[in-house]
C-alpha cells in the first residue's frame, strides 16, 4: 500500500513540477518585438449616417518607414535593368495611376490592365482589377516579378539595395534585420499605408457642411443614390468593397469584353467578368478608366455604368450632375 501511494505522490509531484516550470517559461519568455513591420498602425474611424464615409485618419504611423517606403517605391533599382520604378505607373501627385490607357514596364513591354490608383489602395479590401492579392503586402511581389513591369526577383533587388549606402543606412536606422523581401514590402506598405487622401468636398458634405457641395453636385449625389450606383461604390473608399460582374443588367460593350477578370483566377463560370469594384476617390484624376483604360472621358464611363450596371440610359444633365459630383471624390493630395 505504502509503495503504491509513493509512486502516485511522485508522479503527482512531476506533474506539478512540469506544469510550474512550464508556466514559469511560457511566462519569461521574450515578447517578440517586431521590429521589421511598421508597429501597431490603427485607423480612427468617423462614421456618419450616410452609405459613404469619411476617411478613417492613420494612428501610429512611423514616420522613417514611410520615408523608407517612399525611396523604395520611386526607386527603379526595383526593377531589372533599373528604368522602372513603381511611381513610373502609379504617379502619387497626379491621381496615383499613370494616365496611360495600358502600362508600359520595362523595355517597352505593354500589359493588358490599366494602372489603378494607389491612394487610398489601403482601404480595399482586395488589391488588383481581379481581387487576386490580399492586401498590400501581397500585392507588391506582383509588379516585382512581373515580365512586363519590372521584371526583377527579390534576389536581385536585395543585392542591388546592398551596394547603395544610401537604402543601407536607411534599413539601418528603422530596423535591425537588414534588407529583405519582408523588410522592403514593410516599408513600401507603410508609405501606401499614408497616401490617404482626406477631406474631399464629399467627406465634409456628408459629416454635415451643407456648402462643401454646389447645387450640381447635390443633384448628382441624389442620383447616385437613387439610381443605384451607391448600392457598389459606397463605404469609405465609395468602392473597394466588393466583388461584381460588369454587365449584371445591359450588356457589356465591345471594348470592355476582352478581360475574364476574376474568373482567370479561379476558373469558375460564375467569375466571368467579375472584378473588384474599384474606389471612385479621386476618380476625376484618374482617366482612362475601367480594367483595359478603355474609356478616356469620365461622362462616358457613367454612361456606360449606368447602362451596363443599372438598365438604365440616363440623360445628359444626369450625366453631367453625377460627373459633378465625382468631382467632389477629389481629396487633399497636399500632405503625400
Ligand atoms: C509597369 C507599370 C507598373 C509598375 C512598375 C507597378 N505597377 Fe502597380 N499596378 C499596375 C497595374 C497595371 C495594376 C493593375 C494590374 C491588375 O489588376 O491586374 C497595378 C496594381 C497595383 C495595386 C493595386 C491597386 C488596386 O486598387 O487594386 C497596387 C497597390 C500597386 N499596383 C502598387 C504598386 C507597387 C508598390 C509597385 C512597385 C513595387 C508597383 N505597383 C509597380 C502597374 C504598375
Ligand atoms: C453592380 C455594381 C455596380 C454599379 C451599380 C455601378 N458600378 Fe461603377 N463599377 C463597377 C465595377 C465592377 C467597375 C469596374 C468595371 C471594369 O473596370 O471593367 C466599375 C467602374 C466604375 C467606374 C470606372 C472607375 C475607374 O477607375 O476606372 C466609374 C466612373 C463608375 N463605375 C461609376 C459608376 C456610376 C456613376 C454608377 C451609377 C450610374 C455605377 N458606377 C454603378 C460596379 C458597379
Amino acid at each position: 500500500m505504502i509503495g503504491r501511494s509513493y509512486y502516485i505522490f511522485l508522479a503527482v509531484g512531476v506533474i506539478l513540477v512540469t506544469a510550474i516550470l512550464a508556466t514559469y517559461f511560457f511566462h519569461s519568455a521574450p515578447v517578440q518585438e517586431s521590429t521589421s513591420d511598421s508597429a501597431d498602425i490603427s485607423w480612427q474611424y468617423i462614421s456618419v449616417d450616410s452609405p459613404l464615409q469619411p476617411i478613417p485618419s492613420v494612428q501610429n504611423l512611423d514616420p522613417d518607414w514611410v520615408n523608407l517606403g517612399r525611396a523604395l517605391f520611386h526607386s527603379p533599382l526595383l526593377s531589372k535593368d533599373n528604368t522602372i520604378s513603381c511611381a513610373s505607373c502609379h504617379l502619387v501627385h497626379f491621381g496615383g495611376d499613370d494616365s496611360f490607357p495600358v502600362s508600359t514596364g520595362i523595355e517597352n513591354k505593354v500589359g493588358s490592365r490599366n494602372s489603378p490608383s494607389v491612394l487610398n489602395a489601403v482601404f480595399n479590401f482586395r488589391q488588383f482589377w481581379d481581387g487576386r492579392s490580399l492586401d498590400l503586402k501581397e500585392q507588391i511581389a506582383g509588379p516585382v516579378h512581373n515580365p512586363v513591369e519590372m521584371g526583377s526577383s527579390w534576389q536581385e533587388i536585395v543585392a542591388k539595395l546592398e551596394n547603395s549606402t544610401d537604402f543601407v543606412g536607411m534599413f539601418a536606422s528603422v530596423t535591425p534585420d537588414g534588407i529583405n523581401e519582408e523588410t522592403i514590402s514593410n516599408a513600401i506598405v507603410a508609405y501606401e499605408t499614408s497616401l490617404t487622401t482626406p477631406n474631399a468636398p464629399i467627406d465634409a458634405y456628408i459629416q454635415g457642411d451643407q456648402n462643401a457641395l454646389n447645387p450640381q453636385q447635390k443633384r448628382g449625389l441624389q442620383k447616385f443614390t437613387d439610381f443605384g450606383c451607391v448600392a457598389c461604390h459606397q463605404g469609405v473608399n465609395i468602392g473597394g468593397n466588393l466583388f461584381q460582374k460588369i454587365g449584371r443588367i445591359g450588356e457589356i460593350p465591345e471594348v470592355l469584353a476582352d478581360d475574364l477578370g476574376r474568373f482567370t483566377i479561379t476558373g469558375n463560370e460564375y467569375d466571368k467578368y467579375v472584378f473588384k469594384v474599384p474606389s471612385l476617390r479621386n476618380v476625376a484624376l484618374t482617366g482612362p478608366y475601367f480594367h483595359n483604360g478603355a474609356v478616356a472621358e469620365l461622362s462616358e464611363a457613367v454612361k456606360i455604368m449606368a447602362k451596363m450596371q443599372l438598365g438604365r440610359e440616363i440623360s445628359q444633365r444626369d450625366t453631367d450632375d453625377i460627373v459633378a459630383l465625382l468631382q467632389s471624390f477629389t481629396g487633399d493630395t497636399s500632405d503625400l
